[in-house]
């Protein structure tokens, strides 16, 4: 395959970036029925982290948590999201992202998470208001000065299914068109009204690409989860689902022996109680919905080789005993752990010059992996 034949000496230059870019519109072109991945390059060369970035990257919607990690006004977190330090804060209009960089010399103004009525700079005690607009700025002598002019900037920040959306473009995509048909398939389960038990953040020393394809695939369930996972949701009952202008999806059944898990919301059909619906609002979140309980990744990319991952878990009502939710926590670390260990080895030999292209399985098992494919394709293509 093209990019297979790139030379060591053109990685994390111009070209290689260019020929990945080539490959990337050509593999997606070929048919879902015979789809291949794309080589090792795609996922270590720092040349192509940069141009990712700087385009789909910068350009997306990004999940920052969940809205009722932040239930009132004056409730913050702060966090870095592709080098922009960003306070998430619930003001009186809603939650909003605003930039956590002070406008006299750049201090970041908010650090960690709590709750304010001011943000006071810790360097020369400037104030800005939970609305971004600056409060005090103590003994400035400056005929230039104009105090209007110095609010923290805001990004477009949504909320839909309970989930916090940022994205950091000036001119972002339209997110429910993005997720058109999203929408149908999660109303059953009433998403909203899930309540957040346990968050956690990590680093996976991996690309963010390889996270989202190895969680939106049910190909490795049955062998790297055989423990945890394979009893009820294996390999074999995967599902393709529906795939969107910005998400893919599938769903992961457990076998007819294995007992619903939860009530969950009223709407919800036998189907939809006997499996695990998972999706990526892509680039950067995966989410696993099933009656009772609500796991979601936000991936933080950082460098070609490392993530920043924090998740999520919500239960629905009180579905769940604070036993078995205990259990559930404990389950999804080691789960997370599993796939982590796999993906940290694996990005050690994506540098091989012989990790070329290799054929994906057919759409139950790696069919999202090629819709991911597909839309970073069709992102990239948008760009010079
Ligand atoms: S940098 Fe914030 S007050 Fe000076
Ligand atoms: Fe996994």
């Amino acid at each position: 395959m093209a990019d297979g034949d790139l030379h060591a000496s053109d990685v994390g230059s111009h070209h290689a970036v260019a020929a990945l870019r080539k490959a990337l519109g050509d593999f997606a072109a070929l048919p879902d029925g015979a789809a291949y991945g794309m080589s090792g390059r795609y996922y270590v060369d720092e040349s192509y982290f940069t141009h990712e970035k700087r385009t789909l990257l910068s350009q997306g919607w990004h999940c920052v948590g969940r809205a009722d990690e932040l239930p009132n006004v004056g409730d913050y977190r702060a966090l870095t999201l592709l080098d922009e330090p960003l306070i998430i804060i619930h003001t009186k209009e809603g939650i909003r992202a605003l930039s956590n960089v002070c406008r006299h010399r750049g201090m970041p103004v908010a650090e960690g998470c709590g709750n304010a009525r001011l943000f006071v700079c810790s360097y020369h005690a400037w104030s800005y208001r939970i609305d971004g607009a600056l409060q005090l700025a103590p003994r400035m002598e400056n005929a230039g000065f104009d105090p209007k002019s110095c609010a923290l900037p805001s990004f477009a920040c949504v909320e839909r299914f309970g989930f916090v959306y940022v994205s950091l473009s000036e001119t972002p995509s339209d997110l429910d068109q993005d997720l058109d048909g999203l929408y149908k398939k999660l109303q059953p389960y009433d998403p909203t009204t899930f309540r957040v038990v346990h968050s956690a953040e990590e680093i996976w020393n991996t690309n963010w690409k390889s996270l989202v394809e190895n969680f939106m695939e049910g190909y490795h369930l049955s062998v790297v989860h055989k423990i945890t996972l394979h009893g009820y949701t294996p390999t074999e009952l995967s599902k393709k689902g529906p795939t969107g202008p910005g998400y893919t999806s599938y769903t992961a059944h457990y076998p007819d022996h294995i007992p619903s898990r939860g009530q969950g919301a009223a709407g919800l059909n036998v189907a939809q109680k006997h499996a695990s619906f998972l999706f990526s609002v892509f680039p950067c979140q995966v989410v696993s919905i099933s009656p009772s309980l609500l796991v979601s990744l936000s991936l933080m990319p950082v460098s070609a080789g490392r993530v920043d991952v924090r998740w999520t878990m919500s239960v629905y009502g009180d579905d769940l005993t604070e036993d078995t939710i205990k259990e559930r926590i404990a389950l999804w670390s080691e789960v997370n752990r599993e796939d982590r260990e796999k993906l940290e080895r694996m990005q050690n030999a994506l540098g091989s010059r012989h990790a070329t292209s290799g054929p994906l399985a057919g759409a139950d098992y790696e069919g999202t992996v090629k819709d991911f494919l597909n839309w970073i394709a069709q992102e990239d293509s948008r760009y010079l």
